[in-house]
């Protein structure tokens, strides 16, 4: 494992996939024991996609498992796909299969988002108003925002060239993604960037050349959208693997 830093944000290169989720759980395992003793709770949004899978395997796991104060862990999303939650594409159904329905955390403690309503505004609007309710704020502040890239440089669901990147009063919002033929449910930017920690995990060859251009190249958040994640008082970490990190070297 070795970090590269760049400015306030930092960016640490595990050997491969497999050290990548075991740093991740580890990292996960140092914040919940932080904020569940300084706040009482710690509140994390979780990404979809593949990559955070193993992790959530390793959480389910001892020491993981029985160490945890899962009691004051609260689950929410930053994106999802606009299916029932127990369709195979739906990011809930992978969280909870891998990690949820295997530790003893209250069912009130997960907040999914209710993709699979057919008005897609309103499923964004419904998750936004359940957040403002949890935080009591205007905006949610999650301790911890966990965030994917896909090889075309989206995050969340903030593809390239979509209307959700030109969102900047709510806090979620449904979005169509042209090439996928299919409508979304995302985490906006300025929500995602009031978080005190937002936490990358990318793996794999084929992100290497959006990777660059995110972290490297001018800045485009048009064509590369993960590059509109700064936080605005949190911290930034980039977790990646030798093979996503092979055009930064
Ligand atoms: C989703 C995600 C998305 C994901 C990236 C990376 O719902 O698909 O939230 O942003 O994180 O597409 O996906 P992989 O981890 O599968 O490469």
């Amino acid at each position: 494992m070795r970090t590269l830093q760049k400015s306030k944000n930092e960016v640490l290169i595990c050997a491969d996939a497999v050290e990548l989720a075991r740093e991740s759980a580890r990292r996960f395992a140092e914040l919940a024991k932080v904020f569940t003793a300084d706040t009482g709770r710690f509140t994390v949004a979780l990404s979809g996609g593949s990559t955070p899978k193993a992790m959530f395997q390793i959480l389910a796991e001892k020491p993981f498992a029985d160490s945890l104060p899962w009691r004051s862990i609260y689950f929410f999303w930053g994106d999802e796909r606009c299916v029932p939650p127990d369709h195979p594409d739906s990011n809930y159904r992978m969280a909870n299969e891998a990690l949820l329905s295997k530790v003893p955390i209250p069912r009130e403690n997960i907040f999914r988002i209710p993709a699979e309503d057919d008005d897609h505004q309103r499923a964004a609007d419904h998750y936004s108003e359940t957040l403002q309710k949890f935080f009591g704020e205007e905006w949610p502040h999650f301790d911890l925002v966990f965030l994917g890239m896909g090889p075309d440089g989206h995050t969340a669901s903030l593809f390239p060239g979509t209307t959700a990147l030109g969102v900047h009063d709510r806090i979620a919002a449904a979005n169509y993604v042209e090439k996928f033929q299919s409508w979304r449910i995302t985490l906006t930017a300025d929500s995602i960037n009031r978080a005190r920690n937002i936490n990358f995990l990318v793996a794999g060859k084929d992100k290497a050349p959006a990777l660059k251009e995110v972290i490297r190249g001018p800045r485009n958040p048009e064509l590369y959208p993960s590059q509109l994640i700064e936080p605005y008082y949190g911290t930034l970490l980039w977790m990646i693997d030798e093979a996503a990190a092979t055009l930064l070297k």
